[in-house]
């Protein structure tokens, strides 16, 4: 089959390595941690890891700050235990992809101190230096991703350095070649050290407005939404460069064989698939987090996975996310009922599933006491509730003090629920969600029909999510029901008999669906079609 490279057929876990396992008792999730707890994903039966970034950082936020591109720090362990995680990945057949933050270094990182020195420096190119605007203040009107102005004084030389993140993120400058071989080079370092790909970090914001032109302002923008909202990025982010940039990257990727390259983008649609790239040469997986911002009814999620379909350029795979260490869990915004049905809608879609870890418990946002918020954007724009840290909390694997994750106390608290759910329990639950991801999993990897099958006949009947999936002779149904009643449909005119293979709610076994389906309340089902009328 030709379409079965594995990234294609295969499922990707997100790993937040602060929050997974501690090894040395500090509190603090490491690689050590990871390579100690392969047996879940192992177990779970992903294909891929994505780790969030592990390089040495002053951690202003959390590892997005990168302080050196070729390195790990030591809170997270050595380059030898990085070493050893990818070999005992790859030897029980996982592959591992790193998180890479191009847009941005830390202020600490020995290019930008170097670039703030002087304006004459030779690095000094290397970030985003202007001049003050007339009356002395910054250069022009963009705005940070988390709160306030995107330009910071620098005392030194009197200049404004751009910063679409912290003032502790100062942007590279990805218009510079020498900048684009140096992060080649970085990304070179780890391909040889075995990573089978990048999840590269808001690959949509490298490149900027060159003439700096003012944002305009946002119309629809309203008081409780992120400030940087009140204007339109149309000067700072998804500028036509930026594609060639994306190029750039990939081919370096493709210098390897078998390798990945992943986007963040947080763009509508039709702005999303132009980062497949001219001749799918660009991204092979541009992150859709469409999942994420779509009303969750049948309606809309129909509509949205046609309109997906097909603003697709021909050739290009598709992919679904429903929660990072971005945003709010899934259990949370949908709670656990429909948690389950979401489970089952991201593992039976077609394209690449990413999934996000914890969510297979049913984790839920855990509330941080406000004097142990860490997340610097809630730190900057309190008004806008916890920020990310609740769904950043420790992994609980078992009945151990602190789950299992640390015998330190953890660097967020775990769910003060005691009755938390933890893998342990989990997984000797037949009923449990854990249980549940595990068989759409393994359903998904032994049925062609869901990991690389067409999908067809996408729609919604009355609250109930429907689509068919295909692969040769295999026809699979997949029935959603995404609200609270009951509800009875018929089988498509041409289906005669389809027996069950999976539902959210029931055992895998009952009799025949035929003529009609009739759906529990919350319950998502698949079943094959075993005849055609
Ligand atoms: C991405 C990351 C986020 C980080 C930001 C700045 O959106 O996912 O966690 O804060 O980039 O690097
Ligand atoms: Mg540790």
């Amino acid at each position: 089959m030709a379409e079965t490279i594995w990234w294609k057929r295969g499922i990707i876990y997100q790993i937040y390595p602060r929050s997974f396992q501690d090894s040395d008792d500090d509190g603090i999730g490491d690689l050590e941690g990871i390579r100690r707890r392969l047996d879940h994903p192992v177990w779970l039966g992903v294909d891929a890891i994505w780790i969030s970034p592990i390089y040495p950082s002053p951690m202003a936020d959390f590892g997005y700050d990168v302080a050196d591109y070729c390195e790990v720090d030591p809170r997270f362990g050595t380059l030898a235990q990085f070493d050893a995680l990818i070999a005992d990945a790859h030897a029980r057949g996982l592959r591992v992809i790193l998180d890479f933050v191009p847009n941005h270094s830390s202020d600490q990182h020995p290019w930008f101190r170097e670039s703030r020195s002087s304006t004459t420096n030779p690095k000094r190119d290397w970030y985003i230096w202007r001049d003050p605007a007339p009356d002395g203040g910054p250069p022009n009107n963009w705005l940070s991703q988390f709160g306030g102005s995107a330009w910071e004084r620098d005392p030194a030389t009197g200049q404004y350095y751009l910063h679409s993140f912290l003032k502790e993120q100062p942007d590279l400058n990805w218009r510079n070649p020498a900048v684009q071989e140096a992060m080649f080079q970085a990304m070179r370092f780890w391909l040889d050290r075995g990573v089978d790909g990048f999840r590269v970090d808001v690959i949509w914001l490298l490149i900027k407005d060159d003439q700096f032109r003012d944002n305009p302002p946002n119309p629809a923008w309203r008081p409780d939404e992120r400030s940087v909202e009140r204007l339109l990025q149309r000067y700072t982010a998804d500028r036509p460069e930026v594609q060639d940039v994306v190029a750039a990257m990939r081919a370096v990727v493709d210098e390897y064989p078998d390798r990945v390259l992943i986007g963040e983008i947080y763009l509508p649609i039709e702005r999303l698939v132009a980062f497949y790239g001219r001749d799918l040469k660009g991204a092979q997986l541009p992150f859709n987090f469409q999942l994420i911002s779509t009303a969750w009814s049948a309606a809309a999620i129909a509509g949205l996975v046609r309109d997906y379909e097909a603003a697709l350029p021909p050739g290009a795979w598709p992919n679904w996310v429903l929660g990072n260490h971005d945003q709010s869990r899934i259990a949370t915004r949908l709670g656990g009922a429909q948690a389950r049905v979401a489970a089952m809608l991201l593992l039976t879609l077609r394209g690449t599933p990413t999934l996000y870890y914890g969510d297979e418990l049913g984790m839920v946002d855990v509330p941080i006491p406000p004097d142990r918020i860490q997340d610097p954007w809630a730190k900057n724009e309190p008004g806008l509730g916890l920020g990310r840290d609740p769904s950043r909390t420790p992994m609980p694997w078992d009945d151990q003090p602190n789950a299992g994750f640390s015998s330190a106390e953890p660097w967020l608290p775990l769910n003060p629920d005691h009755a938390q759910p933890n893998v342990a329990r989990l997984q000797h639950d037949d009923r449990s969600i854990l249980t549940l991801y595990r068989r759409l999993i393994d359903l998904r990897r032994r049925t062609p029909a869901l990991s690389v099958g067409d999908v067809s006949e996408i729609r919604a009947i009355g609250n109930v999510l429907c689509f068919d999936r295909a692969e040769g002779a295999v026809r699979v149904l997949v029935f959603l029901n995404l609200g609270h009643e009951p509800a009875d449909l018929p089988l498509p005119p041409d289906v005669r008999r389809a027996r069950l293979v999976i539902s959210t709610v029931r055992g895998g076994d009952g009799p025949d669906f035929t003529d009609r389906v009739t759906l529990r309340p919350d319950e998502g089902l698949a079943c094959e079609v075993v005849d055609h009328g």
